[in-house]
């Protein structure tokens, strides 16, 4: 049975998407069995960092009503043989029965060691729906304040869907738009286990834009990094925040704590 992870964050645009896709791809570049769902009813596009949008032709919608089987919904990949993808319905006004999502993701767990499931933006019912089919969440956020403020909204409302305590992905963390505050104090206000970071990265958007997922790269940062946090998750380990390396001296204190920004710590 797998370990089934909605990937969430309240805000839109902060790169769930990317981080499914991509982080689904690492986990099955590090050996996992891993499946993919879309659970933005409406506004679907994992499809597209995944490189799959011209396979589509059957939803778990479709599936749920009985209108084909549910080998013609599960879309393996091409590129790895262990990563699956499964797609909502692009239909705006579709809601699914949150108890029967929730167990038709479970059967399809069964087959797996991963079930990522990309949350629509909002506190509404596909987040629910998406929040409540999962056993665990990674809340996706940028170092943005509107960002920050709605992840931890959504962190308050999943401690009444998932047990477990959420995990954290900081992304385009060094990017000067978003940047509104730095790493430790994300993770003290989020007061969540950060499993990785990924910064902003113009290598992520070509890759979106050709549906070649930058994870299947290692010789890209990026697709390092996602590699690594594929493998914080499968170990339950945490990214550390702060660079190991001793300082040298106490005058030193400035430079120290100008560390403690992005781009200036070892593991960011
Ligand atoms: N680390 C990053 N660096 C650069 N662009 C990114 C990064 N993460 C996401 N993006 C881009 O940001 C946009 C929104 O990302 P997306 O994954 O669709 O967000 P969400 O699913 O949260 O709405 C997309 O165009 C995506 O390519
Ligand atoms: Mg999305």
């Amino acid at each position: 049975m797998a370990r089934v992870i909605c990937v969430t964050s309240g805000k839109g645009g902060v790169g769930k998407t990317t981080i499914t896709a991509n982080l689904g791809t690492a986990l099955a570049c590090l050996g996992q069995k891993v499946c993919v769902i879309d659970a933005d009813y409406g506004l679907r596009n994992l499809d597209i960092p995944l490189g799959l949008s011209s396979r589509l032709n059957y939803d778990i919608s479709d599936f749920m009503a009985g209108r084909c089987g549910l080998h013609q919904v599960i879309i393996p990949d091409k590129r790895l043989s262990n990563l699956s993808f499964v797609s909502c319905t692009a239909s705006a006004d579709h809601h699914e029965d949150p108890g029967l999502f929730r167990d038709v993701v479970h059967y399809i767990a069964h087959n797996y060691d991963y079930v990522l499931i990309d949350s629509p933006a909002g506190i509404e019912s596909g987040f629910r729906n998406a929040s409540y089919a999962a056993d665990e969440a990674i809340i996706v956020t940028t170092p943005n304040r509107t960002a920050l403020q709605d992840a931890d909204r959504v962190i308050g409302l999943l401690g009444d869907l998932i047990d477990s305590p959420p995990q954290l992905i900081v992304n385009m963390s060094d990017d000067p738009a978003e940047r509104d505050l730095n790493l430790e104090d994300i993770v003290n206000i989020l007061n969540i286990g950060l499993i990785g970071v990924i910064r902003m990265d113009v290598d992520i958007i070509r890759s979106v834009a050709r549906g070649i997922p930058i994870a299947l790269d290692p010789e890209q940062e990026s697709g390092r990094r996602f590699r690594q946090i594929a493998q914080n998750l499968i170990t339950n380990e945490q990214e550390r925040i702060f660079s190991e390396k001793p300082q040298k001296k106490r005058k030193h204190l400035f430079s120290f704590t100008k560390g403690l920004w992005w781009g200036q710590s070892n593991s960011v």
